[in-house]
């Protein structure tokens, strides 16, 4: 943990088998930025004067310190925005549906129908002086079975389903505490915390000091971060106190999905609502904030946060849409501060932004209609109000086992590119890269468009694509791209581009759907760039394959030279041809050797 937490903030980290209370202990010495965990407490201290109890080994007791909001009229909202940030950590480690209870107490739902259960209680603990800081002190119940736990109306993660580790949730904690504490200045968190107080909209009973209580219903939380009851008396605002729901039996914290309940909902507003839900379901928070919001709390100018938003390839928001939420925020602080620290330059960052953006947009895309086809039952559906709707909470509820997976490919992948990088780089210094390129594209795809039907058209293009992708790295090599009829792919030998060449013809001759294909290859060097490769080579390549017959293999001399070492190929040399752009090349026509001695 200490080393993953190296290059944050949390630079004083200590783990410790047993103290009386993790709060007390830094409150003795409350530097900005300490964090101190206990495998186990034996004298944990909850709010109003009350205890905090649990086993060695099980939950996470956890207290960190951070530096006050320099307006202390913000003050009132570090308690609830320290809460809003554990609610955040553990849904971005877990899959527990989690909620708040005003002020922190964070609840969570054992599964549909059940009642909210506490989970983590939170004590926030601050100090005077000239740097006023907060020592936020959490108690999680991770793996708890029900007998370790003290009271009826407590839980753990466990018991709602989650094996999420405790170091992932430190790890998670302190990285949303950074986060709050950078924004924590202005307002922009308070209507993700309203967002997740359960509080609001119940009847409540109020406990104040000296047995005194009131009773209300729970209409809002002020600027001051106190709960606000309509009473009898009128608007009355609490900064303090105990909060009961009073019908707690009546608020089951999950409804099941009920997919034929979207059938009766069409109208614009409710796609609208329905659209709004997943997104703060996807993104963590609801939609807040306006442009200017974004770049103010993030501290980058609305230029800057423009063109990185464009980068990113979303669109231009209109100054008074409120579109975004901290979440945006978040992430043009991630890719500002590399620019910052002196990572990247700026215009490597919005390349690098551009790349993250298309990719990503392109996998969503994909991603999102093949849920779509599975759970119609179909492989290529066609799409009603009701598909839509259950497809996307389909997609969404999977997002959380996706992400991890998406990491781990992005890491995979950027490996293979360095060792690419590196077994291309040569004494002196070039540009471009030395490669066998290849065209394979489908005969007679325009006429074949106009007699399939939507749909079998759309079933012969996922059958092209699922076919080139295995074939071509099967044998090693790369797809560049598929673009409708035709794909392009590279490798760094010729006999692997020949070996994907030949088996994609014969895969065509194989497949019913498929109808033949011709290939056209070329070496030499290309010129790699935005996902691309660009060249002589590359031109060559596709011209050729503009003139091989069906069924057939079309190469370079390039091709051809290495071809003649292999036993298995055979290279023929073809009529010459002048081919537009490139002049006259004499081309190579290969065969596997088995064909020729059937002949
Ligand atoms: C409550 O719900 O009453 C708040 C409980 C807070 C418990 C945590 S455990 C870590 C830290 N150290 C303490 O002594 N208390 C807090």
């Amino acid at each position: 943990m200490q080393r993953r937490l190296a290059s944050t903030a949390w630079h004083d980290t200590l783990v410790l088998d047993e103290v009386g209370s993790t709060n007390e202990e830094l409150l003795a010495d409350p530097r900005p930025w300490r964090v101190l965990i206990a495998d186990h407490q034996t004298a944990g201290r909850g709010r109003l004067d009350r205890t905090w109890e649990a086993p060695a080994g099980v939950g996470i007791a956890l207290s960190a310190v951070l530096p006050l909001p320099d307006d202390p009229s913000r003050w009132g909202w570090v308690p609830l925005l320290v809460g809003r940030a554990v609610a955040q950590a553990v849904r971005s480690a877990t899959r527990v549906k989690v909620g708040l209870k005003w002020p922190n107490d964070l609840l969570a739902c054992e599964g549909p129908g059940k009642p909210w259960r506490k989970v983590a209680g939170i004590l926030c603990s601050a100090t005077g002086g000239e740097h006023p800081v907060v020592v936020a002190g959490i108690g999680l119940n991770v793996h708890q079975t029900r007998d370790q736990l003290p009271v009826d109306h407590a839980t753990s993660l466990r018991l709602c389903g989650a094996d999420a580790s405790r170091e992932d949730l430190v790890l998670a904690i302190l990285e949303e505490f950074a986060d709050i504490e950078r924004v924590w200045d202005e307002p922009v968190l308070d209507d993700a915390y309203r967002a997740d107080c359960v509080t609001l909209g119940q009847e409540v009973r109020i406990e104040l000091s000296e047995g005194e209580a009131e009773g209300g219903t729970a209409v809002d939380i002020d600027s001051m971060g106190r709960i606000v009851l309509q009473t009898s008396r009128g608007r009355v605002p609490h900064a303090v106190g105990d909060v009961v729901h009073v019908r707690a039996d009546q608020m089951p914290c999950g409804e099941a999905d009920r997919p034929g309940a979207a059938r009766s909902r069409s109208s614009a507003t409710d796609r609208a609502a329905f659209v709004d839900e997943l997104e703060s379901r996807l993104m963590g928070y609801p939609r807040t904030l306006r442009r200017a919001d974004v770049g103010a709390a993030a501290h980058v100018s609305p230029d800057d946060a423009q063109r990185f938003w464009r980068a990113l390839g979303f669109a231009n928001a209109r100054d008074d849409d409120v579109v975004f939420s901290p979440a945006d925020v978040k992430a043009l602080q991630r890719v500002t501060s590399i620019v910052d620290d002196g990572l990247l330059d700026e215009r490597t960052a919005l390349g690098l932004a551009r790349a993250i953006g298309r990719s990503t947009d392109r996998m969503a895309m994909w991603s999102l209609q093949l849920v779509t086809d599975m759970v119609s039952g179909e492989r290529i559906a066609g799409l009603d109000d009701n598909l839509a709707r259950v497809s996307a909470q389909r997609t969404v509820s999977l997002i959380d086992r996706l992400e991890p997976l998406l990491t781990y490919v992005f890491r995979r992948n950027v490996g293979v590119a360095i060792s690419r990088m590196v077994a291309d780089s040569e004494p002196e210094s070039h540009i471009g890269v030395v490669r066998t390129v290849g065209f394979a594209d489908l005969v007679s795809y325009t006429q074949l468009v106009r007699r399939l039907s939507e749909r079998d058209l759309a079933a012969l293009v996922l059958r092209f694509e699922a076919l080139a992708s295995d074939i071509v790295s099967l044998h090693g090599g790369a797809v560049v791209k598929t673009v409708g009829d035709e794909v392009l792919f590279s490798h760094t030998t010729s006999e692997g581009a020949i070996d994907i060449a030949f088996g994609l013809l014969e895969a065509a001759e194989r497949d019913d759907l498929i109808p033949q294909m011709r290939v056209g290859m070329a070496a030499g060097r290309v010129l790699a760039r935005l996902g691309d490769i660009y060249g002589n080579t590359v031109n060559r390549a596709s011209r050729l394959t503009a003139v091989a017959q069906p069924g057939h293999v079309l190469v370079d001399d390039a091709v051809a030279a290495q071809a003649k070492d292999l036993p298995d190929y055979v290279a023929t040399a073809a009529e010459p041809i002048e081919l537009h752009g490139i002049g006259r090349i004499e081309p190579w026509m290969l065969r596997r050797s088995s064909d020729i001695s059937r002949e």
